[in-house]
Protein backbone atom coordinates (compact mmCIF):
# COMPACT_ATOMS: atom_id res chain seq x y z
CA UNK A 1 0.00 0.00 0.00
CA UNK A 2 1.45 3.43 -0.93
CA UNK A 3 0.25 6.70 -0.19
CA UNK A 4 1.25 9.44 -2.07
CA UNK A 5 2.84 12.09 -3.51
CA UNK A 6 5.74 12.29 -1.92
CA UNK A 7 9.46 13.17 -2.25
CA UNK A 8 12.38 11.15 -1.98
CA UNK A 9 15.14 12.97 -0.34
CA UNK A 10 18.19 11.01 1.34
CA UNK A 11 21.00 8.51 0.88
CA UNK A 12 20.84 4.77 0.00
CA UNK A 13 22.96 1.40 -0.63
CA UNK A 14 22.94 -0.38 -3.86
CA UNK A 15 22.80 -4.23 -3.28
CA UNK A 16 24.70 -6.61 -4.96
CA UNK A 17 23.57 -7.69 -8.70
CA UNK A 18 21.05 -10.35 -8.63
CA UNK A 19 21.92 -11.11 -12.08
CA UNK A 20 25.84 -11.75 -11.30
CA UNK A 21 24.91 -13.24 -8.23
CA UNK A 22 22.76 -16.24 -9.97
CA UNK A 23 24.80 -16.92 -12.62
CA UNK A 24 28.11 -17.24 -10.07
CA UNK A 25 26.37 -19.11 -7.45
CA UNK A 26 25.56 -21.84 -10.79
CA UNK A 27 29.41 -21.73 -11.39
CA UNK A 28 30.18 -23.12 -7.85
CA UNK A 29 28.87 -26.60 -9.25
CA UNK A 30 32.08 -26.38 -11.27
CA UNK A 31 34.43 -27.13 -8.25
CA UNK A 32 34.58 -29.92 -5.67
CA UNK A 33 36.51 -27.13 -3.24
CA UNK A 34 33.98 -24.66 -1.34
CA UNK A 35 33.53 -20.88 -2.63
CA UNK A 36 32.16 -17.95 -0.81
CA UNK A 37 30.07 -15.79 -2.18
CA UNK A 38 30.24 -12.02 -0.41
CA UNK A 39 26.90 -9.53 0.02
CA UNK A 40 24.93 -11.87 -1.75
CA UNK A 41 21.45 -10.14 -2.00
CA UNK A 42 18.38 -11.31 0.01
CA UNK A 43 16.21 -12.30 -2.63
CA UNK A 44 13.95 -14.69 -4.03
CA UNK A 45 15.62 -15.62 -6.95
CA UNK A 46 18.93 -16.27 -5.08
CA UNK A 47 16.51 -18.30 -2.43
CA UNK A 48 15.27 -20.60 -5.15
CA UNK A 49 19.41 -20.74 -6.73
CA UNK A 50 19.86 -22.31 -3.10
CA UNK A 51 17.11 -24.42 -3.06
CA UNK A 52 17.91 -25.42 -6.59
CA UNK A 53 22.03 -26.09 -5.63
CA UNK A 54 20.49 -28.04 -2.51
CA UNK A 55 18.55 -30.46 -4.29
CA UNK A 56 21.33 -31.23 -6.64
CA UNK A 57 23.36 -32.49 -3.40
CA UNK A 58 25.57 -29.13 -2.87
CA UNK A 59 26.29 -27.81 0.44
CA UNK A 60 24.85 -24.30 0.58
CA UNK A 61 25.34 -22.35 4.00
CA UNK A 62 24.39 -18.64 4.43
CA UNK A 63 25.41 -16.46 7.37
CA UNK A 64 24.30 -13.20 7.07
CA UNK A 65 24.82 -11.81 3.47
CA UNK A 66 27.88 -14.22 2.90
CA UNK A 67 27.24 -17.51 0.86
CA UNK A 68 29.76 -20.79 1.35
CA UNK A 69 28.72 -23.47 -1.24
CA UNK A 70 30.33 -26.55 -1.54
CA UNK A 71 29.44 -28.91 -4.54
CA UNK A 72 31.97 -32.11 -3.16
CA UNK A 73 30.39 -35.52 -3.09
CA UNK A 74 27.66 -36.67 -4.79
CA UNK A 75 25.83 -34.15 -7.07
CA UNK A 76 22.69 -34.95 -8.94
CA UNK A 77 22.51 -33.82 -12.81
CA UNK A 78 19.12 -33.21 -12.92
CA UNK A 79 16.94 -29.60 -12.06
CA UNK A 80 13.54 -30.43 -12.05
CA UNK A 81 10.37 -28.31 -13.33
CA UNK A 82 9.17 -27.62 -10.10
CA UNK A 83 12.28 -25.15 -9.72
CA UNK A 84 12.73 -24.15 -13.14
CA UNK A 85 9.51 -23.19 -13.64
CA UNK A 86 9.23 -20.63 -10.87
CA UNK A 87 12.64 -18.98 -11.95
CA UNK A 88 14.27 -19.27 -15.64
CA UNK A 89 17.52 -18.51 -14.42
CA UNK A 90 17.96 -22.08 -12.84
CA UNK A 91 18.88 -22.54 -16.97
CA UNK A 92 22.45 -21.56 -15.72
CA UNK A 93 22.93 -24.96 -14.12
CA UNK A 94 22.98 -26.75 -17.38
CA UNK A 95 26.61 -25.17 -18.64
CA UNK A 96 28.64 -26.10 -15.62
CA UNK A 97 26.62 -29.81 -14.52
CA UNK A 98 27.42 -30.65 -18.45
CA UNK A 99 31.13 -29.29 -17.75
CA UNK A 100 31.75 -31.10 -15.03
CA UNK A 101 30.32 -34.31 -15.32
CA UNK A 102 29.56 -34.77 -19.04
CA UNK A 103 25.39 -34.87 -17.60
CA UNK A 104 23.13 -32.06 -17.14
CA UNK A 105 19.09 -32.78 -17.83
CA UNK A 106 17.32 -29.49 -17.19
CA UNK A 107 13.28 -29.11 -17.16
CA UNK A 108 12.62 -26.90 -20.09
CA UNK A 109 11.06 -23.41 -18.77
CA UNK A 110 7.43 -22.72 -19.91
CA UNK A 111 6.23 -19.43 -20.61
CA UNK A 112 7.07 -15.96 -19.56
CA UNK A 113 4.70 -12.77 -18.61
CA UNK A 114 7.49 -10.82 -20.97
CA UNK A 115 7.10 -12.77 -24.12
CA UNK A 116 8.49 -16.21 -25.95
CA UNK A 117 12.11 -16.75 -23.89
CA UNK A 118 13.63 -19.07 -25.87
CA UNK A 119 16.84 -21.32 -24.74
CA UNK A 120 17.55 -22.27 -28.42
CA UNK A 121 21.25 -20.30 -28.30
CA UNK A 122 22.33 -21.87 -24.78
CA UNK A 123 21.71 -25.07 -26.77
CA UNK A 124 23.66 -23.96 -29.92
CA UNK A 125 26.73 -23.02 -27.61
CA UNK A 126 27.06 -26.36 -25.70
CA UNK A 127 26.50 -28.33 -28.56
CA UNK A 128 29.01 -26.28 -30.29
CA UNK A 129 31.28 -27.67 -27.77
CA UNK A 130 30.33 -31.26 -29.07
CA UNK A 131 27.46 -31.95 -26.32
CA UNK A 132 24.42 -34.38 -27.71
CA UNK A 133 21.18 -32.32 -26.63
CA UNK A 134 17.99 -34.17 -26.55
CA UNK A 135 14.57 -33.62 -25.91
CA UNK A 136 13.17 -36.13 -23.17
CA UNK A 137 10.02 -35.72 -21.46
CA UNK A 138 9.91 -31.97 -21.53
CA UNK A 139 13.86 -32.01 -19.71
CA UNK A 140 16.96 -31.22 -22.09
CA UNK A 141 19.20 -33.83 -21.94
CA UNK A 142 22.81 -32.86 -22.61
CA UNK A 143 26.05 -35.71 -22.34
CA UNK A 144 29.17 -35.20 -23.57
CA UNK A 145 32.61 -36.29 -21.99
CA UNK A 146 34.85 -34.80 -22.93
CA UNK A 147 33.40 -31.41 -23.81
CA UNK A 148 35.69 -29.93 -26.63
CA UNK A 149 36.52 -26.33 -26.96
CA UNK A 150 34.54 -25.33 -30.63
CA UNK A 151 33.95 -21.84 -32.19
CA UNK A 152 30.26 -21.10 -32.29
CA UNK A 153 27.68 -17.48 -32.66
CA UNK A 154 25.31 -16.88 -30.25
CA UNK A 155 23.57 -14.18 -31.92
CA UNK A 156 19.55 -14.48 -31.95
CA UNK A 157 16.77 -12.39 -33.92
CA UNK A 158 17.21 -9.65 -30.89
CA UNK A 159 20.80 -9.75 -30.70
CA UNK A 160 23.29 -11.85 -28.02
CA UNK A 161 22.23 -13.63 -25.21
CA UNK A 162 23.57 -12.88 -21.70
CA UNK A 163 22.05 -16.57 -21.14
CA UNK A 164 23.34 -18.49 -23.37
CA UNK A 165 27.07 -16.59 -23.29
CA UNK A 166 27.02 -17.44 -19.29
CA UNK A 167 26.03 -20.86 -20.00
CA UNK A 168 28.06 -21.81 -22.58
CA UNK A 169 31.43 -19.80 -20.61
CA UNK A 170 30.64 -22.23 -18.01
CA UNK A 171 30.70 -25.07 -19.96
CA UNK A 172 33.64 -24.53 -22.02
CA UNK A 173 35.91 -23.55 -18.85
CA UNK A 174 36.94 -27.44 -18.47
CA UNK A 175 36.53 -28.43 -22.25
CA UNK A 176 39.46 -29.93 -23.84
CA UNK A 177 40.96 -26.63 -25.97
CA UNK A 178 39.81 -23.59 -26.91
CA UNK A 179 36.40 -22.01 -27.32
CA UNK A 180 35.54 -18.63 -29.53
CA UNK A 181 32.30 -17.64 -28.79
CA UNK A 182 31.23 -14.73 -31.11
CA UNK A 183 28.26 -11.80 -30.90
CA UNK A 184 28.93 -12.72 -26.93
CA UNK A 185 26.95 -10.54 -24.87
CA UNK A 186 29.12 -7.73 -23.35
CA UNK A 187 26.83 -7.05 -20.05
CA UNK A 188 28.58 -6.17 -16.68
CA UNK A 189 26.97 -9.34 -15.04
CA UNK A 190 28.71 -11.88 -17.85
CA UNK A 191 31.92 -9.98 -16.97
CA UNK A 192 31.92 -10.84 -13.82
CA UNK A 193 30.69 -13.96 -13.94
CA UNK A 194 34.36 -14.56 -15.89
CA UNK A 195 35.80 -12.67 -12.76
CA UNK A 196 34.81 -15.44 -10.72
CA UNK A 197 35.26 -18.31 -12.82
CA UNK A 198 39.13 -16.74 -13.41
CA UNK A 199 39.33 -16.12 -9.73
CA UNK A 200 38.88 -19.95 -10.06
CA UNK A 201 41.42 -21.17 -12.43
CA UNK A 202 40.01 -20.67 -15.64
CA UNK A 203 41.70 -18.81 -18.85
CA UNK A 204 39.18 -16.24 -20.00
CA UNK A 205 39.74 -13.28 -22.87
CA UNK A 206 37.87 -10.82 -24.54
CA UNK A 207 34.99 -11.11 -21.58
CA UNK A 208 33.13 -7.23 -22.03
CA UNK A 209 33.78 -7.42 -26.07
CA UNK A 210 31.63 -9.63 -28.51
CA UNK A 211 34.33 -12.57 -28.88
CA UNK A 212 35.07 -13.84 -26.08
CA UNK A 213 37.88 -16.86 -25.67
CA UNK A 214 38.33 -19.60 -23.40
CA UNK A 215 41.12 -22.27 -22.67
CA UNK A 216 40.03 -25.21 -21.29
CA UNK A 217 41.87 -26.47 -17.93
CA UNK A 218 42.14 -29.70 -16.25
CA UNK A 219 39.99 -28.48 -13.09
CA UNK A 220 38.44 -25.13 -11.28
CA UNK A 221 39.54 -24.62 -7.26
CA UNK A 222 37.64 -22.86 -5.24
CA UNK A 223 37.13 -18.50 -4.95
CA UNK A 224 36.29 -16.19 -2.73
CA UNK A 225 33.92 -13.56 -4.26
CA UNK A 226 32.08 -10.15 -4.06
CA UNK A 227 29.86 -10.00 -7.47
CA UNK A 228 29.41 -6.23 -8.50
CA UNK A 229 25.95 -4.13 -7.47
CA UNK A 230 22.90 -3.93 -9.11
CA UNK A 231 23.50 -1.21 -11.62
CA UNK A 232 19.35 -2.16 -12.48
CA UNK A 233 18.44 -1.60 -8.62
CA UNK A 234 20.47 1.76 -8.88
CA UNK A 235 18.54 3.03 -12.04
CA UNK A 236 15.50 1.93 -10.04
CA UNK A 237 16.57 4.44 -7.35
CA UNK A 238 17.51 7.15 -9.67
CA UNK A 239 14.02 6.68 -11.17
CA UNK A 240 12.69 7.44 -7.88
CA UNK A 241 14.25 10.19 -7.61
CA UNK A 242 13.51 11.71 -10.84
CA UNK A 243 9.76 10.72 -11.25
CA UNK A 244 9.34 11.99 -7.17
CA UNK A 245 11.05 14.73 -8.24
CA UNK A 246 13.51 14.06 -5.29
CA UNK A 247 16.94 14.46 -4.63
CA UNK A 248 19.16 10.73 -3.74
CA UNK A 249 22.44 10.12 -3.17
CA UNK A 250 23.12 6.11 -4.87
CA UNK A 251 26.01 4.64 -2.87
CA UNK A 252 28.08 1.36 -3.66
CA UNK A 253 26.41 1.08 -6.92
CA UNK A 254 29.14 1.14 -10.52
CA UNK A 255 28.03 4.81 -12.56
CA UNK A 256 30.37 2.96 -15.99
CA UNK A 257 27.78 0.18 -15.71
CA UNK A 258 25.20 3.31 -15.99
CA UNK A 259 26.31 5.66 -19.08
CA UNK A 260 22.90 5.17 -21.01
CA UNK A 261 20.72 5.05 -18.20
CA UNK A 262 22.68 8.57 -16.96
CA UNK A 263 21.85 10.11 -20.45
CA UNK A 264 18.48 9.55 -20.62
CA UNK A 265 17.77 10.49 -16.95
CA UNK A 266 19.87 13.99 -17.99
CA UNK A 267 17.44 14.03 -20.83
CA UNK A 268 14.67 13.81 -18.95
CA UNK A 269 15.79 16.89 -17.13
CA UNK A 270 17.38 15.54 -14.15
CA UNK A 271 20.74 16.57 -12.40
CA UNK A 272 22.55 13.46 -12.28
CA UNK A 273 26.36 13.59 -10.38
CA UNK A 274 28.22 10.70 -11.17
CA UNK A 275 31.39 9.92 -8.76
CA UNK A 276 33.19 7.13 -7.51
CA UNK A 277 30.47 4.17 -6.84
CA UNK A 278 28.06 6.74 -6.23
CA UNK A 279 25.54 8.87 -8.25
CA UNK A 280 23.42 11.84 -6.88
CA UNK A 281 20.38 12.25 -8.78
CA UNK A 282 17.93 14.91 -8.25
CA UNK A 283 14.83 16.90 -10.37
CA UNK A 284 12.53 19.56 -9.88
CA UNK A 285 9.98 19.87 -12.92
CA UNK A 286 8.15 17.35 -14.66
CA UNK A 287 10.91 15.52 -17.17
CA UNK A 288 11.24 16.67 -20.61
CA UNK A 289 10.07 13.92 -23.03
CA UNK A 290 12.66 11.21 -24.02
CA UNK A 291 13.46 8.84 -26.81
CA UNK A 292 14.94 5.44 -25.70
CA UNK A 293 14.80 2.02 -27.07
CA UNK A 294 16.19 -0.66 -25.50
CA UNK A 295 19.59 -2.37 -26.76
CA UNK A 296 21.88 -5.13 -25.49
CA UNK A 297 24.59 -3.30 -23.50
CA UNK A 298 26.05 -1.04 -23.39
CA UNK A 299 22.92 0.15 -24.76
CA UNK A 300 19.78 1.48 -22.83
CA UNK A 301 18.69 -1.97 -20.24
CA UNK A 302 14.92 -3.48 -21.07
CA UNK A 303 15.32 -4.30 -17.33
CA UNK A 304 14.73 -0.36 -16.45
CA UNK A 305 12.11 0.31 -19.78
CA UNK A 306 9.41 0.08 -17.14
CA UNK A 307 10.36 1.98 -14.90
CA UNK A 308 11.53 4.80 -17.21
CA UNK A 309 7.73 4.27 -18.75
CA UNK A 310 6.41 4.97 -15.22
CA UNK A 311 8.47 8.22 -15.41
CA UNK A 312 8.19 9.24 -18.78
CA UNK A 313 4.13 8.68 -17.73
CA UNK A 314 4.63 11.63 -15.71
CA UNK A 315 6.50 13.89 -18.72
CA UNK A 316 5.15 17.60 -19.96
CA UNK A 317 5.28 16.01 -23.85
CA UNK A 318 5.49 13.07 -25.37
CA UNK A 319 7.89 10.41 -25.27
CA UNK A 320 8.55 7.33 -27.39
CA UNK A 321 10.09 4.21 -25.65
CA UNK A 322 10.58 0.82 -28.04
CA UNK A 323 11.36 -2.38 -26.47
CA UNK A 324 13.79 -4.80 -29.01
CA UNK A 325 15.04 -7.52 -26.64
CA UNK A 326 11.64 -8.59 -25.19
CA UNK A 327 8.36 -9.27 -27.64
CA UNK A 328 5.96 -8.61 -25.18
CA UNK A 329 7.37 -6.55 -21.66
CA UNK A 330 4.64 -3.01 -21.89
CA UNK A 331 2.00 -5.22 -19.32
CA UNK A 332 2.81 -2.43 -17.19
CA UNK A 333 1.90 0.11 -19.31
CA UNK A 334 -1.89 -0.92 -18.75
CA UNK A 335 -1.39 -0.96 -15.30
CA UNK A 336 -0.07 2.58 -15.45
CA UNK A 337 -2.92 3.79 -17.89
CA UNK A 338 -5.89 2.83 -15.11
CA UNK A 339 -3.39 4.99 -12.77
CA UNK A 340 -4.43 7.66 -15.76
CA UNK A 341 -1.02 7.56 -17.49
CA UNK A 342 -1.76 7.92 -21.36
CA UNK A 343 0.39 5.12 -22.96
CA UNK A 344 -0.45 3.92 -26.62
CA UNK A 345 1.06 0.20 -27.20
CA UNK A 346 1.79 -0.52 -30.73
CA UNK A 347 3.65 -3.39 -30.98
CA UNK A 348 7.25 -3.13 -29.85
CA UNK A 349 6.59 0.57 -29.21
CA UNK A 350 4.97 2.82 -26.82
CA UNK A 351 4.28 6.61 -27.33
CA UNK A 352 3.72 8.12 -23.84
CA UNK A 353 1.79 11.00 -23.48
CA UNK A 354 2.99 12.78 -20.37
CA UNK A 355 0.31 13.67 -17.50
CA UNK A 356 0.69 16.18 -14.99
CA UNK A 357 -0.84 13.58 -12.15
CA UNK A 358 -1.08 10.07 -12.10
CA UNK A 359 -4.05 8.98 -9.73
CA UNK A 360 -3.68 5.96 -7.21
CA UNK A 361 -5.42 2.65 -7.60
CA UNK A 362 -5.39 -0.82 -7.00
CA UNK A 363 -2.69 -2.36 -9.65
CA UNK A 364 -1.21 -6.03 -10.56
CA UNK A 365 2.70 -6.39 -10.92
CA UNK A 366 3.08 -8.87 -13.73
CA UNK A 367 6.65 -9.13 -13.70
CA UNK A 368 9.37 -8.39 -11.62
CA UNK A 369 10.66 -5.16 -13.17
CA UNK A 370 6.86 -4.11 -14.03
CA UNK A 371 6.17 -4.11 -10.63
CA UNK A 372 9.10 -1.69 -9.29
CA UNK A 373 7.34 0.99 -11.95
CA UNK A 374 3.87 0.32 -9.99
CA UNK A 375 5.90 1.29 -7.09
CA UNK A 376 7.47 3.85 -8.05
CA UNK A 377 4.46 5.46 -10.18
CA UNK A 378 2.63 4.86 -6.93
CA UNK A 379 4.48 7.24 -4.85
CA UNK A 380 4.29 10.29 -7.21
CA UNK A 381 0.62 9.41 -7.78
CA UNK A 382 -1.68 11.27 -5.97
CA UNK A 383 -4.03 9.18 -3.69
CA UNK A 384 -3.37 5.56 -2.31
CA UNK A 385 -2.03 2.73 -4.55
CA UNK A 386 -2.20 -0.83 -3.74
CA UNK A 387 0.00 -2.94 -5.58
CA UNK A 388 -1.11 -6.81 -5.72
CA UNK A 389 1.07 -9.90 -6.64
CA UNK A 390 3.94 -8.09 -4.92
CA UNK A 391 6.34 -11.46 -4.86
CA UNK A 392 7.41 -10.32 -8.67
CA UNK A 393 8.98 -7.60 -6.60
CA UNK A 394 11.02 -9.70 -4.31
CA UNK A 395 12.05 -12.18 -6.61
CA UNK A 396 14.90 -8.97 -7.49
CA UNK A 397 14.55 -6.41 -4.99
CA UNK A 398 15.73 -6.42 -0.99
CA UNK A 399 13.05 -5.14 0.96
CA UNK A 400 12.37 -2.45 -1.50
CA UNK A 401 9.69 -0.98 0.77
CA UNK A 402 11.91 -0.64 3.63
CA UNK A 403 14.58 1.86 1.36
CA UNK A 404 11.79 4.08 -0.02
CA UNK A 405 10.55 4.49 3.10
CA UNK A 406 13.39 5.25 4.95
CA UNK A 407 13.79 8.18 1.98
CA UNK A 408 10.32 9.51 3.30
CA UNK A 409 7.80 7.38 0.84
CA UNK A 410 4.90 6.20 2.75
CA UNK A 411 4.73 2.33 2.12
CA UNK A 412 3.56 -0.36 3.76
CA UNK A 413 3.64 -4.21 2.92
CA UNK A 414 0.85 -5.73 4.00
CA UNK A 415 -0.64 -9.84 3.97
CA UNK A 416 -3.72 -10.94 3.73
C1 LIG B 1 19.03 -11.76 -18.69
C2 LIG B 1 18.60 -11.15 -17.39
C3 LIG B 1 17.34 -10.33 -17.58
C4 LIG B 1 17.52 -9.31 -18.70
C5 LIG B 1 18.05 -9.97 -19.96
C6 LIG B 1 18.41 -8.99 -21.06
C7 LIG B 1 19.38 -12.72 -15.73
C8 LIG B 1 19.05 -13.76 -14.72
N1 LIG B 1 18.36 -12.22 -16.44
O1 LIG B 1 18.00 -12.65 -19.10
O2 LIG B 1 17.05 -9.68 -16.35
O3 LIG B 1 16.28 -8.70 -18.99
O4 LIG B 1 19.24 -10.72 -19.66
O5 LIG B 1 19.34 -8.07 -20.60
O6 LIG B 1 20.52 -12.32 -15.88
N2 LIG B 1 17.05 -15.44 -26.71
C9 LIG B 1 16.90 -16.34 -27.74
N3 LIG B 1 17.40 -17.59 -27.58
C10 LIG B 1 18.04 -18.00 -26.45
C11 LIG B 1 18.20 -17.06 -25.39
C12 LIG B 1 17.69 -15.79 -25.56
O7 LIG B 1 16.33 -16.02 -28.79
O8 LIG B 1 18.47 -19.16 -26.35
C13 LIG B 1 16.52 -14.07 -26.87
C14 LIG B 1 15.53 -13.69 -25.78
O9 LIG B 1 14.23 -14.16 -26.06
C15 LIG B 1 15.63 -12.18 -25.82
C16 LIG B 1 17.11 -11.94 -26.13
O10 LIG B 1 17.58 -13.16 -26.69
O11 LIG B 1 14.85 -11.67 -26.87
C17 LIG B 1 17.96 -11.59 -24.94
O12 LIG B 1 17.76 -12.54 -23.92
P1 LIG B 1 18.89 -12.95 -22.91
O13 LIG B 1 20.00 -11.98 -22.98
O14 LIG B 1 19.21 -14.40 -23.10
O15 LIG B 1 18.14 -12.79 -21.52
P2 LIG B 1 18.28 -13.71 -20.24
O16 LIG B 1 19.68 -14.22 -20.11
O17 LIG B 1 17.17 -14.68 -20.21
Amino acid sequence: MIHGPTRLEGSVPTATAKNAVLPILAACLLTEEPCIIRDVPLLEDVRTMAKLLRSLGVAVELRKHTMRISAAGNIERTATYDIVRKMRASYYVLGPLLGRFGDARVSLPGGCAIGPRPVDLHLKGIAALGAEVNLEHGYIHATGRPLRGGTMLLEGASGPSVGATANTMMAAVLADGETVIEAAACEPEVVDLAGFLTAMGAKIEGHGTPVVRIRGVKRLHGADYRPIPDRIEAGTLAVAAAITRGNLEITGCEPEHMVSVVDRLRQSGATVEAGKRRLVVSAERRPAPVTLATAPYPGFPTDLQAQFTALLSFGHGTSVVTENVFEARFLHALELNRMGAKIDINGRTAVIQGMEYLSGAQVMASDLRASAALVLAGIAARGETEVQRIYHLDRGYESLEQKLGALGAKIERVSY
